[in-house]
């Protein structure tokens, strides 16, 4: 091996732990009703059976009915309809891999359960609801959109032949808007329940109250089925009125889990050890899963691991990356199977963790850290941490392997740091934005004080929320909030309140045209490249787009080029631009404008005139307002947030290091790593604020 990389392959850095048990709060309380499917509760029948052989033979191709029959759920699934006919609500806990998400649903569309309405899956990530509407359509032997069907966002995959609907909970939420009963829905089943994702809490509320209306307003009942391999059990079971809980015995193949035996201080560099060590010592027929923090750490561990490739002979390693903002067909590539004599490593952050499976992975090796945001209310900072994982997450990331056939995962920490993590991880509603949620609250009727949350959020963050959206000018009142008006418009998009806001605004200054594309492109992923090995081309390829005016005048610069450019994947090529997620943020756009079309927004553009552009960013911005502190000029220039937060200009500004530095800034996003950083940022003058937002320019100048 090369001593540049200082990579011991031969190191056996690893204990095995067998007969691991899952977290002991999964198991509900004695008190609560419990059915057990096959006789054993969950915790007594998991194992990681380390004994069971790991096959060299490349594994039997069975028909896809008969890997569907292989499946617990799929050997129980008489008596889980007859469960399922019985019941209301119920929850199903079942093994990763046991087939809780594609065997459900399909049974109960096998039985016509859901007579005139459709079975509605929600998914917490977007990939997942994509990947695994297509395995079942193949399972169906249909095509995705006909009787299963997928909507994530910006992207309706369904028809009116649709029955068996994925979505993200995202979606489902915005459906409750138009429909709080949700009458479209015969079934609704919340999948991965665990995640607590801001939105998936929001619905279990609507849900109970679409439920109880519909009783008494005498509509087909509604059906609602909670699913997770790991959750706490007790709190959703006593919020679902004590509704039971089923168990699903067993997975489909053992995972061998291995423990560290001493603490790692470099999981990155352990798991470059790991992914060599695995590829050195097991056949080459089966791919590895390996779970990062972030877009970065995967890149630079992308890197390593082809720069160590190319120096091992015949060493065969193609390596996916998969993280949230790689274009959605860029991170299918994880799922295309690698020819016979190369071994696919994919590197990815937790949107690989729940609901997905990626044929072939027998190695998982998990790092057991995760990039998590947090929010302060009192100061809109978001900061991005990277924490240790709760053991549910750690279990989820195990059941990745062994989906297929039985698996390994490799934990890059010890047993006694497992034992000490939290069992659950905490729901995102207690450290999120809450504004965004607040507008599809308030839109769907319900009053926020006495809504039904399984876990309620701090009241300064409500207030916070509350604060945000009155300055915005979306609600109204002080004991009981509605929404303005323009606020129940702006509820309409599918976008930050505060993008939406400058939507609406936009004919004032003229310029929808350039509104929409800008919102667009923040709202999709990053459209500039910079390969390591091409930094400087990359950066010339830029200067071209660059408006001294700041990122917001720079994003537009690319699109109209990019609209503009006659041959577009090549141009994006020679440019150094993401050609995926350009053509994204196209559609994002088209969609966006159907919406203002609808609103009844005038159609309007202001050419080259873009103090108008900034102006109109102002109406939404504004709260996102920045000052350079007195008597600092210059360098990266320090600034102060409106609420008195120091942050620097992020170093992928086209602001960063602009000298002297502006006098005034509005940012699209403020970000806490080791240091502050206001991200997205333009140029204004003082000037404008005070015309466009007298009362809150006044409250900044005092600051100032
Ligand atoms: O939801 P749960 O973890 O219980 O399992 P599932 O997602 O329904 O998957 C059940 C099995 O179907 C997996 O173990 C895989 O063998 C197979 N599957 C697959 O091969 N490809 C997919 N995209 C989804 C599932
Ligand atoms: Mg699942």
């Amino acid at each position: 091996m090369d001593s540049k990389y200082n990579i011991s392959l031969n190191e056996p850095s690893f204990n095995s732990k067998f007969n691991q048990k899952r977290p002991k709060s999964s198991t509900p309380n004695k008190k609560k009703k419990m059915k057990l499917l096959n006789g054993k509760a969950l915790d007594q029948v998991h194992t990681t059976n380390g004994d069971q052989p790991t096959s060299t033979q490349p594994p039997v191709k069975l028909s896809l009915l008969e890997q569907r029959k292989k499946l617990p759920a799929y050997g129980v699934r008489g008596r889980l309809l007859e469960e399922i006919k019985k019941n209301n609500s119920m929850i199903i806990i079942g093994e990763t891999g046991s087939g809780k998400t594609t065997q459900v649903p399909q049974m109960i569309h096998e039985a016509r359960l859901e007579g005139t309405g459709m079975i509605g899956v929600t998914q917490p990530r977007r990939v997942a609801a994509i990947t695994v509407a297509m395995r079942v359509a193949q399972e169906m032997s249909t095509t995705v959109g006909e009787i299963v069907g997928y909507t994530v966002r910006f992207e309706d995959m369904t028809s009116h032949k649709t029955k068996v609907k994925y979505m993200t909970d995202g979606m489902l939420l915005r459906e409750a808007i138009l429909d709080p009963l949700l009458k479209a829905y015969s079934f609704i089943i919340i999948d991965e329940a665990h995640e607590r994702t801001v939105n998936g809490d929001v619905l279990f509320g609507i849900i109970k109250q679409a439920q109880k209306d519909r009783i008494q307003k005498n509509i087909l009942k509604l059906k609602v089925i909670i699913m997770s391999a790991t959750m706490n059990v007790d709190t959703f079971s006593s919020y679902l009125d004590d509704c039971p809980v089923i168990y699903l015995e067993g997975r489909t193949y053992p995972v061998t889990v291995y423990h560290m035996k001493t603490k790692s201080n470099d999981y990155q560099h352990t798991a470059l050890c790991t992914i060599f060590q695995i590829h050195k010592e097991s056949p080459i027929n089966h791919d590895i899963l390996v779970f990062l923090t972030g877009q970065e750490e995967i890149e630079n561990t992308a890197y390593n691991i082809r720069q160590i490739a190319k120096e091992i002979e015949g060493c065969n390693i193609r390596v996916c990356p998969l993280f949230a903002g790689l274009p959605p067909m860029q991170q299918l590539e994880a799922w295309r199977p690698a020819p016979a004599n190369i071994r696919k490593v994919i590197l990815a952050t937790n949107i690989a963790e729940t609901s997905i499976t990626i044929p072939n992975i027998k190695y998982v090796v998990d790092t057991g850290v995760v990039k998590s945001r947090r929010y302060c209310s009192s100061t809109g900072a978001e900061f991005l941490r990277v924490e240790s994982c709760s053991q549910a997450a750690c279990w989820q990331r195990t059941g990745r392997a062994g989906r297929d056939s039985p698996g390994k995962c490799y934990r890059l920490y010890t047993a006694e740091h497992f034992g000490a993590l939290s069992p659950f991880t905490q729901p995102d509603i207690l450290r999120c934005p809450l504004a965004p949620t607040l507008i599809q609250i308030l839109a769907l009727g319900i009053d926020p004080a006495t809504f039904d949350l399984i876990d309620k959020p701090p009241d300064e963050a409500v207030q916070g929320a509350v604060n945000l959206l009155k300055q915005l000018g979306a609600v109204q009142g002080t004991d009981s909030i509605t929404l303005t008006p323009i606020g129940k418009k702006m509820s309409a998009f599918p976008i930050d309140p505060k993008f939406s806001k400058m939507l609406m605004n936009s004919s004032e200054f003229g310029c929808l045209d350039e509104a929409l594309s800008i919102v667009a492109l923040i709202s999709s992923e990053g459209v500039f490249q910079c390969p390591i090995s091409k930094r400087e081309e990359a950066s010339i390829a830029k200067n071209k787009f660059i408006s001294p005016l700041g990122d917001h005048i720079t994003l537009l610069n690319v699109y109209k080029a990019f609209c503009n450019a006659p041959f577009k994947k090549q141009w994006c090529r020679e440019n150094y631009l993401n050609f995926r997620n350009l053509t994204y943020a196209q559609s994002v756009r088209q969609q966006l404008a159907d919406l203002c079309l609808r609103q009844k927004i005038q159609s309007s553009s202001c050419g080259q005139n873009y103090d108008q552009v900034l102006k109109c960013l102002i109406t939404g911005l504004f709260v996102n307002s920045a000052w350079v502190r007195n008597g600092h000029s210059g360098g990266t220039g320090r600034y102060v947030t409106a609420t008195g937060m120091t942050a620097a200009v992020h170093p992928s500004s086209v602001l960063h290091g602009t000298s002297p530095a502006p006098r005034c800034l509005i940012y699209t996003e403020l970000i806490s790593t080791q240091r502050t950083y206001i991200s997205g940022v333009s140029v204004i003058e003082v000037d404008w604020l005070f015309q466009i937002v007298p009362e809150f320019a006044r409250k900044c100048r005092i600051m100032h």
